[in-house]
């Protein structure tokens, strides 16, 4: 399937011939800009909104654990808020690497806050993928995030570090930031009977 993914997208011509691309990244690739970029501008895509349905095997998960990262689904009136680069060509090769548990690319219009509008291409994890897990309560993406690690780090990594960098582009995402806190939640340290010395005194004082 990998592999199926890369070629799949290597076979996508539409900016043939062009000498360079805009490309909208909406979740890692906002915050993880691993590749050379000529230019890069806060923007936003119409008729999308983000949601951590996608499975990840190879970043945040594993195969027999996936975790759960950001995928955009289609939704009318939606915007999607993300981070516009102006790559080369010759970055696609890495990006689609990158990319490759079933993220295609798919050419969209991009509007970039500061006014002004291009034709690019966002990498987007459809229903038809085999890593796709669809929909589920946040508090269920929360434990699943909780739970998960893989060769790029934890999941959770991936969901805190894109809500910092939506907070830092000023944008609000109520689905990322539910996850977020439920996350905070789970991972809260249990309630017990130090909390009711205010002094810290506890079986473990004296052993870091
Ligand atoms: C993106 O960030 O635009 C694609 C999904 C990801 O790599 O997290």
């Amino acid at each position: 399937m990998d592999a199926a993914t890369i070629a799949i997208n290597q076979r996508m011509n539409k900016f043939d011939g062009h000498d360079q691309v805009w490309l909208f990244g909406y979740g890692s690739l906002i915050y993880k800009a691993d590749f050379p970029y000529i230019e890069r501008r806060p923007a936003s895509i119409a008729g999308w909104t983000r949601r951590f349905w996608q499975g990840s095997h190879d970043h945040r998960g594993t195969p027999m654990a996936p975790g759960r990262v950001a995928t955009i689904v289609p939704q009318a009136g939606a915007v999607c808020d993300g981070m516009a680069y102006l790559i080369t060509p010759e970055v696609f090769a890495h990006l689609d690497h990158r990319e490759k548990n079933g993220y295609l690319r798919l050419a969209t219009d991009i509007t970039f806050d500061d006014g002004g509008k291009v034709e690019g291409l966002v990498y987007i994890a459809n229903e038809e993928n085999a890593a796709f897990l669809g929909a589920a309560p946040e508090l269920d993406i929360a434990r699943q995030i909780a739970r998960s690690n893989g060769p790029s780090g934890p999941n959770s990594e991936y969901l805190l570090h894109l809500a910092s960098a939506l907070r830092e582009l000023g944008k609000s995402d109520p689905h990322v930031f539910a996850i977020e806190q439920y996350l905070a939640q789970l991972q809260a340290p249990a309630q017990d009977s130090t909390a009711a010395y205010p002094g810290g005194i506890s079986a473990d004082a004296g052993l870091t």
